[in-house]
């Protein structure tokens, strides 16, 4: 048996509390598997497996940090644009939104060694004055 890349399938069956499957079955519908098994199984162990290789300081990953802040706060865009200009190899491109008045919206496309952007995430979303962020981290080896 293949998948549609024509990887090779091995079958093999999973003993689950009944209330644990209530949930994967939930899972699957609403991931618009057509309520498959097997493919949100898939899902959820190659979710793991990212999260495991960025615990891993050398592993190659993209990513995108999203943050939120007040551009009126201190030179606070300036602060944040040198931090990324600290980064020019790292950072692959920058989308500003303008929210409102004061708000502003910044997402930054990362790419490099998973210790760098999760250093670089850190050093942005810790930045004062930046209201809410997240890394939001893959890798193209995760299939
Ligand atoms: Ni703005």
């Amino acid at each position: 048996m293949k998948d549609h890349t024509g990887k090779e399938l091995t079958r093999f069956s999973v003993s689950m509390e009944t209330d644990l499957l209530a949930w994967l079955d939930g899972y699957a519908a609403k991931r618009g598997s057509g309520g498959n098994r097997s493919e949100a199984i898939r899902d959820l162990v190659r979710d793991a497996r990212v999260d495991e290789a960025m615990e891993s300081d050398d592993t190659e990953m993209v990513g995108t940090i999203t943050m939120v802040f007040d551009h009126h706060a201190n030179d606070l865009s300036d602060r944040l644009d040198a931090i990324q200009h600290d980064h020019f190899d790292e950072i692959v491109s920058a989308t500003h939104v303008h929210l409102d008045a004061h708000n502003c919206l910044e997402v930054i496309i990362v790419r490099g060694r998973s210790a760098d952007v999760r250093s670089i995430a850190d050093r942005l979303l810790g930045t004062k004055g930046v209201q809410h962020g997240r890394l939001v981290t893959t890798t193209v080896h995760a299939h």
